[in-house]
């Protein structure tokens, strides 16, 4: 699988064997830690992180360290070196484990820590991973759409999901080295030092002490949507009643909310989510599923806080793809899942499908194949088996895109995934309970797919919204159908959007208009040159776009075509030629 770094001078890789300690480099150097992938964290060796504190501590200040390991490894780790260094990037790689469970999630994914001694801003090269393309025909792998001018002809950003390689848990993670080497290849880094610690610090695959709960409460038989806080009215809800509860709290990350402050003092956040988190351990059934959406790094300290109370069951990655803003754009977020002592088989992996959607909810097209409906119909017609049953890695549900999808509230779920989490946690008939229930993507998921549901939100307004949608499942009209013409109040752009017939010119044409005049000056326009030179009025710029990144967007990359080319891999060279041309 290619990547391509611009203005890369490539890392020496130095293997570094023995103890850490011994191997203490002062010069700035990426520090590469592979630590066993432990499952449970009662395993992990109390001199392990002596030992690492004792190296990083002596290391230069500008060094990268990065830290290769299982989730939950990951975790304890970021805890335990929380005073010492700062998690600038949590990058979850795809990788391939034995243990492959017929009970459970199957367990798909390591995780990639990128961390540094100060707070200044993670240095790195501009990386592409190449497009994929469909074997069947042929196109990219990933449809995109009408901005196919936006983007380089190589391919895509890195994100922080690396589905493009794939690494085997017990092997020298060869691939991942190869990016980090052009990552990584500049000013001031020297080396790329490998330190394997597998053998070293050995799991010891420790089980989990799981706590006998006997207690079950099956008297919730009706549905209710409540507006209020969701503590005060979590404390209404027996002990051991509930079959699933997921929560999608505000994020802390300044979002604008109905009446909710997204932006409190950090440890007041985590106090407060410390509260609802109880509650909803006190309120899940044994055996069943309490699961929280959050960024990978509040994740963290959620995954602290209830495996004081409960057994860890699985870190579920979710790509939620977003477009390419940052060098390394963050993509997902992390699902945490726990249980009440000894997780029950999981239903959606086990049982009878009982419908179409739980079907397609809990399969998915294989990532090596497009999503394209004739694509999949024409595969479907030659039964081409380019189905597979769903891991600990989700990729293939986009994050809400279009206004038409969208209800008033700025950071709604796309329904796909709570169809996906409610099919695989639950049974028909089960209580289903969401604490933030928004503008009711849960609430209205679990209603579809027959389960009893409990939806708790603050906000009136929303809450209402949910009531609305709820009523119109109860007439038969889907509540999740697309809305023409649907401009949503709530959303967290700068600029205000425009009904698409209101564009006189498309933002396209203009974009491909600023390209055009770039190339005939032969330096990027300024907004005097579009007055200028451009056939379009200023005016289009100002009033459609959201910053001036946007308006040249189109004129600082190169463009893509949909189809494979015969060949391509000459043609990735030679770009990387034209770019080693550039610089000298
Ligand atoms: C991330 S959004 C959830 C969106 C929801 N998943 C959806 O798809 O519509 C978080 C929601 O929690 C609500 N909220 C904030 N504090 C709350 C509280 N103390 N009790 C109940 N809801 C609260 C906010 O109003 C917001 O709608």
């Amino acid at each position: 699988m290619f990547h391509l770094s611009e203005n890369s001078k490539k890392l020496n890789v130095l293997d570094k064997t023995g103890d850490i300690i011994d191997n203490i480099s002062r010069q700035p150097c990426v520090e590469f830690i592979i630590l066993p992938f432990y499952k449970n964290i009662t395993s992990i060796p109390s001199n392990l992180y002596r030992n690492l504190l004792n190296f990083i501590n002596n290391c230069n200040e500008k060094s990268i360290f990065i830290i290769l390991t299982s989730p939950i490894c990951a975790v304890d780790f970021c805890s335990n070196i929380h005073n010492h260094l700062f998690l600038k990037l949590w990058i979850a790689v795809k990788t391939k484990y034995d243990d492959i469970s017929c009970e459970n999630l199957p367990s798909s994914h390591s995780s990639l820590l990128i961390l540094t001694k100060n707070k200044d801003s993670l240095k790195h090269t501009k990386t592409r991973i190449a497009y994929t393309y469909c074997p069947y025909c042929k196109k990219t792998t990933k449809d995109y759409g009408g901005k196919k001018h936006l983007y380089h002809e190589f391919g895509t950003l890195i994100s922080d999901v690396w589905r493009h390689i794939s690494i085997s848990y017990n092997e020298y993670p060869s691939t991942i080295i190869d990016i980090l080497r052009d990552l990584f290849g500049l000013d001031p880094y020297i080396n790329l030092n490998v330190y394997d610690q597998r053998n070293i610090y050995v799991d010891n695959h420790c089980t989990n002490k799981y706590i006998e709960y006997k207690e079950t409460v099956n008297n919730i038989n009706k549905s209710n949507l409540y507006n209020g806080d969701c503590i005060e009215i979590l404390k209404s809800i027996p002990n051991n009643s509930i079959d699933f509860c997921f929560a999608d709290p505000p994020y802390n990350i300044n979002k604008k909310y109905n009446n909710w402050n997204d932006g409190i003092d950090i440890k007041k956040y985590f106090e407060w989510c410390d509260l609802w988190l109880a509650e909803l351990a006190r309120i899940i059934k044994p055996g069943k599923t309490l699961a929280i959406l959050n960024i990978p790094q509040w994740c963290i300290r959620h995954y602290h806080f209830l495996s004081s109370l409960m057994d860890f069951q699985n870190w579920i990655v979710w790509d939620a793809l977003s477009l390419p803003v940052r060098m390394i754009m963050p993509a997902h977020y992390s699902i945490i899942c726990f249980t009440k002592g000894k997780p029950e088989i999981l239903p959606g992996i086990t049982r009878k499908i009982n419908s179409m959607l739980e079907e397609t909810s809990l399969r998915t097209v294989s990532d090596k194949y497009c999503s394209r409906m004739n694509c999949i119909e024409e595969r479907n017609s030659l039964k081409i088996k380019d189905k597979e049953n769903i891991s600990d890695l989700w990729w293939n549900i986009h994050r809400i895109k279009h206004n038409s999808k969208r209800s008033d509230h700025p950071c709604q779920l796309p329904p796909n995934l709570m169809f996906r989490l409610i099919s695989l946690f639950t049974n028909t008939g089960d209580v289903v309970l969401d604490p933030f229930n928004g503008v009711g993507t849960t609430t209205l998921s679990a209603d579809i797919l027959k389960r009893i549901y409990i939806g708790i939100e603050l906000s009136e307004y929303y809450h209402g919204i949910s009531i609305k949608r709820h009523n119109e499942i109860l007439s038969n009209i889907d509540p999740f159908r697309k809305l023409h013409n649907n401009i949503p109040i709530a959303k967290n752009s700068r600029v205000s959007r425009l009904n698409k017939q209101c564009y006189i010119v498309s933002k396209k044409n203009l974009q491909l208009e600023v390209k055009r005049i770039k190339i005939e000056l032969g330096k990027m326009p300024t907004r005097s040159d579009i007055i200028q030179f451009g056939k379009y009025p200023i005016e289009y710029y100002d009033k459609y776009f959201i910053d001036w990144g946007e308006v040249t967007a189109a004129a600082k990359t190169t463009g893509m075509t949909e189809y494979k080319n015969s060949n391509q891999d000459t043609k990735q060279f030679s770009l990387f030629d034209v770019i080693k041309r550039n610089e000298h």
